[in-house]
């Protein structure tokens, strides 16, 4: 049976890194769920569906083939044949994503190709319903968060070092805005599974919630091993 480790949490608490870096030192697969729900949002844009039209949708869900590729141990997000992993990362695609992937049709497709890698391989699994829903049985479970004002500031410099122009007050207006729609959506809403560990990233560096979830992974799998 392969090893899962699920990490959910907000926007910008650090957890693409964080389970990229796991997954390196783990020897596992990431999969960035996220990066999935990008593809199929930048292909609503680009089909100029709008995001409240669930019937436009629904049909295009139809139409869309999102797959994943490995290229040197990274994932590459496919989309009907056309990789477009260099560029679903603008706020404008994370938007549409959190908008879009309230819709049962966007998700039931994600979830299907979610569970089917987790089943073939070991992995760590990124996103914001892993551990309450894509794999309820996952070993390990992880709830990676950091308070707004921090993942704000994250995201500020990120961008910045971009070279994108952005603004402080716009970026933490919108990780409030998407907080709350991740979280009250009807289906998979973000929330913490009852059985998952909570790790606040507010006070830790990359390298220092890296070496805690390592450690609780450890002890998890260790027990495992034991019983
Ligand atoms: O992690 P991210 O910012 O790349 O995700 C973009 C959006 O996709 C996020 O705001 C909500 C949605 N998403 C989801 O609904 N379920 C997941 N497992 C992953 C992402």
């Amino acid at each position: 049976m392969s090893i899962n480790v699920a990490i959910d949490g907000p926007a910008g608490a650090g957890k693409s890194t964080v389970a990229r870096r796991l997954a390196g030192l783990l020897n596992f697969i990431y999969v960035d769920t996220g990066a999935m729900y990008r593809a199929m949002a930048f292909y609503f844009i680009r089909n100029h569906i709008a995001a409240d039209d669930e019937t436009a949708i629904a049909q295009a869900c139809r139409e869309v083939d999102v797959t994943i590729a490995y290229e040197d141990g990274e994932q590459q997000v496919v989309l009907n044949g056309e990789n477009v992993t260099g560029l679903i990362r603008t706020e404008e695609v994370g938007n549409m994503a959190s908008a879009t992937s309230v819709y049962p049709v966007v998700r039931e497709k994600l979830v299907e190709l979610q569970r089917k890698l987790a089943q073939e391989a070991d992995v760590v699994m990124d996103g914001r319903d892993i551990g309450t829903c894509v794999l309820p049985e996952a070993q390990v479970k992880i709830y990676l968060t950091a308070g707004v004002a921090t993942r704000a500031k994250r995201r500020y410099a990120e961008l910045s070092a971009k070279g994108e122009r952005c603004n402080l007050e716009e970026i933490e207006k919108d990780i409030r805005e998407r907080d709350q729609r991740d979280m009250t959506r009807e289906v998979s809403p973000l929330k913490q599974a009852e059985d998952a560990v909570l790790v606040d990233s507010s006070d830790l560096d990359i390298a220092g919630a890296t070496e805690e979830i390592l450690r609780i992974i450890r002890e998890k799998t260790a027990i495992l091993k034991t019983v």
